[in-house]
C-alpha cells in the first residue's frame, strides 16, 4: 500500500522575478521576466511527497481569495486532500516575493493566512494524524502549532520529519520527539544556537547534533547520521541548474516517503538526494519536481560517481 503522510505547513504563491544582476540600494533595473507559482515549503513538501507515490492529507491556512483557489487546484489535481485546509476571511494567502539571479535565489515570505493556523487546529485533526505513516512539518507557521504538532504526533506514536525552516533555536524536549530533522548547515547552527563560524566544515557541524539528522548540502548533496552513529556523505549529482527554489523541499518529501515505506536512512538520503537534483532543472519550485519513476532511472543511470 501507498505509504500515508500529513504535511503541515504553509501555502504561498510565489511571485517570481528574473534578472540579470540585483539592483544596488536605490537602484532601478530592468528586469527579464515575471511568473507566479503555487508554493510555500508546506504546500511544496506536499506535491513532492504526493508524486513520488505517497496518499498525502494537506493542513494548513490560506485567505479567501484567488490565490487560495490557485493553491487548492493545484494540489487538487496532485492528488493531495485539502478538506483540512483551512480558509480565514480577515488574512491574505501566504506569498513569498523571490527574485532569481544567476540561479541564485532571493526569498522574502509574507506569511498572512500561513499565520492562522493553531494548534486547536492541528488539535482536531488527531484522527487524520494517528491514520498516517508520517508527519511532514516546516516552520512557517506559528511556532506555537509546530510545537503543538510535534507533541501530538509524539503522543500518537506517528514519527516526524522537522524540516526547520526557517530555523529558531529548538529545545532539546521538543528535538527528542523529532525523528530525524533536516536543516542546511546555517540552519542547524540555528537549531543547536551555535556559531555558524565556530565550527569548521559540515562533519564538525552535523557532529553537535546527537540525534538522528540528514543535514543538506546545496550541490554537495547530503550529510547524515544515525543517533550517535558514524557521520555519511551522499554526494550531490551534477545536473544543469535553472532555479534551486523547492530543492529543499523535493529533497523533505523525497526522504519522508522513503522512510515511510521503511526504506534505511541511507537508500532515502540517495533517492531525496536525486530527486532534487531534478527538481532545479526547471523555474519554480514545483515545476520540476519528478516523479518516482524518473527519480529511479536518474539514480540507476547516474550510479557511479
Ligand atoms: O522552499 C521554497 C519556498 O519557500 C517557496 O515556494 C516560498 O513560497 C517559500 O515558502
Ligand atoms: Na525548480
Amino acid at each position: 500500500r501507498k505509504a500515508k503522510i500529513t504535511v503541515i505547513g504553509s501555502l504561498n504563491i510565489d511571485m517570481v522575478t528574473e534578472t540579470p544582476y540585483m539592483p544596488d540600494q536605490g537602484e532601478t533595473i530592468i528586469g527579464t521576466a515575471f511568473s507566479s507559482f503555487t508554493g510555500g515549503k508546506g504546500a511544496n513538501q506536499a506535491v513532492a511527497c504526493a508524486r513520488l507515490g505517497a496518499e498525502v492529507v494537506m493542513i494548513g491556512c490560506v485567505g479567501q481569495d484567488n490565490m487560495a483557489s490557485q493553491l487548492m487546484d493545484a494540489l487538487g489535481k496532485e492528488g493531495i486532500v485539502t478538506d483540512y485546509v483551512k480558509s480565514v476571511p480577515h488574512q491574505p494567502t501566504g506569498i513569498a516575493a523571490i527574485t532569481v539571479c544567476d540561479k541564485d535565489n532571493r526569498i522574502i515570505v509574507i506569511p498572512g493566512a500561513n499565520h492562522c493556523l493553531e494548534p486547536e487546529d492541528v488539535q482536531a485533526l488527531e484522527s487524520v494524524i494517528a491514520a498516517s505513516d508520517m508527519m511532514l512539518i516546516q516552520q512557517e507557521i506559528p511556532f506555537r502549532t509546530v510545537e503543538a504538532a510535534i507533541r501530538l504526533a509524539s503522543s500518537l506514536n506517528v514519527r516526524v520529519i522537522l524540516n526547520p525552516a526557517p530555523a529558531v533555536k529548538l529545545s532539546p524536549e521538543l528535538l527528542e520527539m523529532v525523528a530525524v530533522i533536516t536543516p542546511n548547515e546555517t540552519e542547524l547552527a540555528i537549531v543547536l544556537g551555535l556559531d555558524e563560524n565556530s565550527v569548521r566544515g559540515p562533519e564538525e557541524m552535523i557532529a553537535r547534533y546527537s540525534r538522528q539528522i540528514v543535514m543538506t548540502h546545496g550541490k554537495d548533496g547530503a550529510f547524515y547520521k544515525h543517533a550517535g552513529g558514524e557521520i555519511s556523505h551522499e554526494p550531490g549529482r551534477k545536473v544543469e541548474v535553472a532555479d534551486t527554489t523547492g530543492a529543499g523541499d523535493t529533497f523533505n518529501g523525497a526522504l519522508a516517503v522513503m522512510l515511510s515505506e521503511g526504506k534505511t536512512l541511507g537508500e532515502a538520503v540517495r533517492f531525496a538526494v536525486g530527486a532534487s537534483a531534478l527538481s532545479v532543472t526547471k523555474l519554480g519550485a514545483t515545476s520540476g519536481m519528478p516523479l518516482r519513476s524518473e527519480v529511479e532511472k536518474f539514480i540507476a543511470s547516474r550510479a557511479e560517481f
